[in-house]
């Protein structure tokens, strides 16, 4: 694995991974995405990893696919390339995910922000889906998971157009969690990415689950599998302890059990 273009570290029970490629506002080359998906996958297996937190830079989160990686590809060798078995992993990965985002979140960027699961803005963040200007459409989710998260009128709006939304519009929007003075934008992410990471491992995990059922499934399933998640967790150690912890007037001491 290229170890250049992601830094990543361990801080408690939360795994660190930092886009690192500041020449080209952290453009997703394949290399990238791959290697990226892999280490999530890996941080996903350790039982010491409660939670992700991913960050660009303070310039740019991402702005987008490497565009050089693409501009001279056929329809064949992009269908060949089989790219978006890569964002399939990054979906797949089970413990939450909070996005540190500042600068640019454009395209692919903004797509890999929407895969995240807490997303923390700096007030100077910028979001988009300017494909159009390159002559082609988002291809990661961008018109997909966008229009869930912001609506119709505001996705047709954004992607036919490609204006950017700032960060006040994306709060407003549903599209992004909380917005942060640009000079906190890191630590309150990692201080959310801590507390998360201080709940029951288990259940973080099965909320996380339950609450994307509802992007997929109809609300009858969704309400069918929520249900399922909540009993099981009856099963583990952390809701026996939780629930003394609180009876006892103390904080709880969660095993991940
Ligand atoms: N891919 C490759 N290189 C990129 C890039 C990208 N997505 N975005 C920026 N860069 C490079 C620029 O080419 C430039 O390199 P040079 O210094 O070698 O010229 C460097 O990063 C700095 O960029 P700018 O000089 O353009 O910086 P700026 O502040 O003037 O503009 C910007 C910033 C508005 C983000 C502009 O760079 C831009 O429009 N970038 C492209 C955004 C975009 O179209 N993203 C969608 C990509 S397609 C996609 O993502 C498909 C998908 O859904 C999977």
């Amino acid at each position: 694995m290229d170890e250049q273009h992601l830094l990543h570290e361990v801080d408690g029970n939360v795994a660190i991974i930092r886009i690192n490629r500041p020449k080209v506002l952290n453009a997703l080359s394949l290399h990238l995405m791959t290697d990226l998906a892999t280490l999530m996958e890996q941080y996903d297996g350790d039982d010491n990893i409660h939670v992700i937190l991913l960050s660009g830079s303070e310039r740019a989160w991402a702005a987008g696919a490497d565009i050089g990686d693409m501009a001279t590809a056929s329809s064949a060798e992009m269908l060949k390339r089989n790219q978006f078995a890569i964002w399939e992993q990054i979906k797949n990965i089970k413990k939450p995910i909070v996005a540190a985002v500042s600068g640019f979140a454009l395209g692919g960027g903004c797509e890999l922000m929407m895969h995240c699961d807490i997303i923390i803005a700096s007030e100077n963040a910028l979001f988009g889906q300017p494909e159009i200007n390159l002559g082609i459409i988002p291809g990661a989710g961008g018109t997909q998971r966008f229009t869930r998260a912001v609506g119709k009128a505001t996705s047709m709006d954004v992607v036919l157009s490609g204006r950017l939304l700032s960060a006040k519009e994306a709060l407003n929007f549903g599209l992004i969690s909380r917005i942060v003075p640009k000079e906190h934008w890191f630590e309150t992410a990692l201080m959310v990415a801590k507390l998360v990471a201080s709940k029951g491992p288990i259940a973080i995990c099965s909320a996380k689950a339950s609450i994307l059922n509802a992007e997929e499934l109809p609300l009858s399933e969704s309400l069918v599998e929520e249900r399922k998640l909540f009993y099981a967790l009856f099963d583990t150690n952390d809701q026996t302890e939780g629930m003394i912890a609180f009876a006892e007037k103390r904080p709880p001491n969660f095993t991940g059990t």
